[in-house]
């Protein structure tokens, strides 16, 4: 069997992390979620004062961040940043409001590629971000573009934080959605695109399981070509 890569692009709140966890579980590959580095970098920048417009202070911070990926007791991925366990800090509102002026930032999305690529050397890997497809693995055998509705992205977000005892208000929330959607898309650096080789999922109306399905039956049918 030829293992293949899997980039599941899109935006903000589409549940794409989970899409792809459940993805890789099934296949029983990697699963790597790029944009909870993104995350940890801006943790590392709120934490230590970094300047976004001070470029020896980026590259000096980008010297210093070192992020792993360890398994929790379910075998689901726990991001540390320096041998800490900020899982819950960087999905935070603070985090998620600063998250894409850092990923616009070109030193810190070339720190984050080299990374990336790294872990996708060997295939057999689910990778989700904003530009997978695009400029990660512009080869990835499979790329899926996912996008819903901002309110049902928000409603979804608003859930999932509720469930974490973060009670946030839904505006925030959507404004937070909207605003990345617009930074992530416009920005010079890698900006969000759907390329013309990815598959588009409208997951507005969809439940999880569909989603998830749909999904494994594409990379299936692409290993099955490919073998
Ligand atoms: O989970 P959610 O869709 O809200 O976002 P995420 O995947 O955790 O990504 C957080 C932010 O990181 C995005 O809004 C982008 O600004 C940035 N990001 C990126 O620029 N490139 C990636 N490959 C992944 C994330």
């Amino acid at each position: 069997m030829s293992d293949i890569i899997i980039a599941i692009d899109g935006h903000s709140a589409t549940g794409k992390s989970s899409t792809a966890k459940r993805v890789a579980k099934h296949l029983g590959y990697i699963y790597l979620d790029s944009g909870a580095m993104y995350r940890a970098t801006t943790l590392y920048f709120l934490n230590n004062d970094i300047e976004l417009e001070s470029a020896s202070q980026i590259q000096k911070a980008l010297d210093h961040i070192n992020i792993e990926f360890k398994k929790d007791e379910n075998g689901l991925p726990i991001t540390y940043l320096n041998g800490k366990n900020v899982e819950e800090e960087i999905r935070t509102m603070e985090t998620s409001s600063r998250v894409s002026k850092v990923s616009a930032i070109k030193a810190v999305r070339v720190a984050m590629v080299k990374q990336q690529r790294k872990l996708g050397e060997n295939k057999g890997i689910v990778m989700d971000g904003r530009d997978i497809g695009s400029v990660v693995f512009p080869d990835a055998e499979l790329k899926i573009f996912m996008t819903a509705s901002a309110k049902v992205r928000a409603e979804r977000r608003q859930k999932e934080l509720a469930e974490k005892g973060q009670n946030v208000h839904f505006n925030e929330i959507l404004k937070n959605v909207v605003d990345r959607d617009q930074l992530d898309s416009t920005r010079k650096e890698s900006p969000l695109i759907k390329v013309d080789d990815a598959i588009e999922i409208d997951n507005s109306t969809m439940s999880f399981e569909e989603q998830v399905n749909q999904i494994i039956d594409l990379a299936e049918a692409k290993i099955a070509a490919l073998s």
